[in-house]
């Protein structure tokens, strides 16, 4: 039942969808927020509330329809009125090139052309229509004259305006349509992957695949879930808009409210082009989210429209697309790994196969239910991806390369390796080798801790390092410590000058701060951020290797599996033994503790009157943490009295001692300091 509607309702709702919208802006695309995220929940759901209770004041546009809708049962279709069309393709200079001439040739000019280059977004093509400043309807490409309904899933995404944003310069449109990407990022796909994943559902093979499932769900409830993204990059029809180019469309949708790429570059020659696809070619494997080239508009609205289109394509733009990151090959065998903590890592080896410039013969197949999950089997013709620097991927098996010879994978019993006995323990992907001498183990773990992020011992490459283990000179990371010139010279191809030399890049590894040398030792799960966190707060190994777990855990940022595999780390001798090995080689550990620690250190505070930024808890806290102390009274021995407002005896107590007298501003600069 809905309840009697009164004016204050009515205010409330409207100031909380105004707050909601401009928050909404200022966070998804000024990328500028100004309120907290719990903040903004807190309005949401304040919002939401007030809805249920009034259904007859809810709205299309309110911010609270960006979670979702009632289910459809079948999505409407509806017509482009100006169709939406697909992109000519050029794979190299010349292709852009020839593009170029012809536009010059049909415009019967010899003047350089003027371009805007975007990148091209590997996503879903969509049409937004606002009515008098009101999102309407939008709809998937579809065949190009005719696509899915799809208003409810569009009004989720965040980067999508609900209304437009009012502008003294642009006059509300009666209509607008604008035409865009929605895509999905890497970090939120790899998200939803690892949820799908958890939840026994599909996962999608790439970005562009789970924002288009994502798109089509008829319950707009679970697309409200799912990380997409919208980039605009054009208008179709449009009232009241005015502009002599592309660019100062884009212009026009920016301050309307709309998220425009920003590597989106105008006034460019064809050969400013080239140069740019170069430079996104170079950022590709950088960027949040998957591109698949770049594409070049003429600028001018009038050229553009003299130019025309076929019935497939403008002829004033074109896709220059990069070279495909995915191939099909063969797989010939699937070898085994073992990794620095004993996991068993099942690898593709393939028939040898060029993606885009890179010769690729290996691909990792993740563990043993990945295999199972992607149905993988040795003899298999499959379909590889390289992405960025990461290992390449099997994305999938070609079911019609099948001949009924392919030989299904078997986890080993026994390490590769060592011969050990391999486990892989309930609620876990990973199989193991046992036996922590292992010498693959062994191997991995010195090349780790002399990796960059560790020791950093220039020179102690991985082809040394395996020559090491395996003429037994090394059988630890501490014995980096003990070699020597005629050690060194053992090894194939050592000559003098370059065992002078990594003695020298590991005399100067010696000289280490706690957080690299922590991550060193390879500690399983503790990566280069843990490591930062476990030597911000312990400020000797003694210190961490004496903990409990859950006094590890009480340390903020680190969980129970974390602190549980620290625990045990240290519970094992052999590890203390190579920790106070490589101490006693001479290793000196800067302690980031005791740096941060130094800034009160030895300092005795008396605290007095009412502080505007911090509880007296906390304040004791702070203090602590930064090595100093804090006394209830005054006395000789005080350093210093932090007066807050209305401070009373103390202060006056404090001046006649003599004792040093400090504000709030001044103990936040010594904080600082
Ligand atoms: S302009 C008439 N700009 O590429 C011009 N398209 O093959 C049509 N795309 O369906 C599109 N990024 O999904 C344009 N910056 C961009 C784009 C882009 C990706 C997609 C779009 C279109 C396809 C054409």
């Amino acid at each position: 039942m809905q309840k009697n509607i009164d004016g204050l309702t009515i205010s409330k709702i409207e100031f909380l969808r105004k707050e909601l919208h401009k928050h909404n802006y200022l966070y998804y695309i000024k990328d500028d927020p100004e309120i907290s995220d719990s903040e903004y929940d807190r309005m949401m759901k304040e919002l939401i509330e007030l809805e249920k209770s009034y259904p007859d004041l809810s709205s299309p546009d309110s911010p609270s329809m960006r979670v979702g809708a009632p289910p459809l049962s079948v999505f409407a279709t509806t017509e482009h009125t100006i169709p939406m069309l697909s992109l000519d393709n050029g794979f190299d200079d010349s292709d852009v090139l020839t593009f170029d001439k012809r536009i010059k040739k049909n415009l019967n000019t010899s003047d350089e052309i003027l371009y805007t280059a975007e990148p091209k977004l590997d996503g879903i093509a969509v049409e937004l229509v606002y009515e008098n400043g009101r999102l309407s309807r939008a709809s998937t490409r579809g065949d190009g004259t005719r696509g899915e309904l799809i208003t409810e899933n569009i009004r989720t995404i965040r980067s999508v305006p609900l209304l437009l944003q009012n502008s003294d310069k642009i006059k509300t449109p009666a209509l607008l349509e604008v035409r865009g990407e929605v895509v999905m990022g890497h970090a939120g796909f790899k998200k939803l992957n690892r949820n799908q994943l958890a939840n026994n559902l599909n996962i999608f093979a790439n970005p562009r695949n789970a924002a288009a499932g994502s798109l089509r769900q008829l319950d707009s409830k679970i697309t409200a879930q799912r990380p997409l993204e919208i980039f605009v990059y054009g208008i179709g029809r449009a009232t009241n808009i005015f502009a002599e180019s592309h660019w100062e469309y884009l212009c026009i949708l920016k301050k309307l409210g709309f998220r425009i790429n920003s590597l989106i570059k105008s006034g460019l020659t064809i050969k400013a082009v080239i140069e740019y696809y170069r430079e996104i070619s170079e950022k590709r494997n950088s960027l949040p989210y998957d591109i698949d080239g770049v594409v070049l508009k003429v600028d001018s609205l009038k050229m553009q429209q003299s130019l025309g289109a076929t019935s497939r394509s403008p002829r004033w733009a074109i896709a220059y697309k990069f070279a495909a990151m995915q191939e099909t090959t063969k797989i010939i065998d699937i070898d085994v790994q073992v990794g620095r903590t004993g996991v068993l890592t099942p690898v593709a080896i393939l028939a040898p196969v060029n993606i885009a410039g890179v010769n690729v013969t290996r691909a990792t197949l993740h563990n043993e239910d990945e295999i199972k999950r992607k149905d993988i089997k040795t003899g298999d013709t499959v379909l590889v991806q390289r992405a960025g620097d990461v290992i390449p991927e099997i994305v999938k098996v070609i079911d019609s390369g099948r001949t009924g010879d392919e030989q299904k994978f078997s986890m080993p019993a026994n390490c590769p390796v060592c011969g050990a006995e391999v486990v892989r323990e309930k609620d876990e992907s990973a199989a193991r080798c046992v036996n922590t001498d292992c010498p693959a183990q062994i191997k991995e773990r010195i090349k780790h801790f002399a990796s960059k992020a560790a020791f950093d011992v220039e020179g102690l490459g991985d082809k040394l390092v395996e020559q090491l283990v395996e003429k037994k000179i090394c059988t630890s990371c501490a014995d980096i410590f003990y070699l020597n010139i005629e050690k060194l010279k053992t090894l194939d191809r050592m000559g003098d000058i370059s065992a002078k030399n990594i003695i020298k890049a590991v005399e100067k590894s010696k000289k280490i701060s706690f957080s690299r040398f922590i991550y060193g030792l390879g500690i399983r799960h503790v990566g280069e951020h843990l490591a930062k966190i476990l030597a911000d707060h312990y400020n000797s190994f003694d210190g961490l290797a004496k903990k409990l777990p859950e006094e590890i855990e009480a340390v903020e940022g680190i969980g129970p599996v974390v602190a549980e595999s620290i625990f045990n780390y240290f519970r094992q001798d052999k590890n203390l033994e190579i920790i106070n090995s490589i101490i006693k080689s001479g290793v000196k550990v800067i302690y980031e503790s005791a740096k941060k620690k130094g800034t009160l250190e030895g300092s005795a505070f008396v605290i007095t009157g009412v502080l505007e930024t911090w509880t007296r808890s906390r304040i004791k806290k702070i203090i602590e943490s930064a090595g100093g102390r804090v006394n209830s009274s005054l006395s000789h021995k005080t350093d210093y009295l932090l007066a807050g407002k209305s401070a009373g005896s103390k202060l006056t107590r404090a001046k006649t001692l003599g004792i040093k007298i400090i504000d709030e501003d001044k103990f936040k600069s010594m904080l600082d300091s």
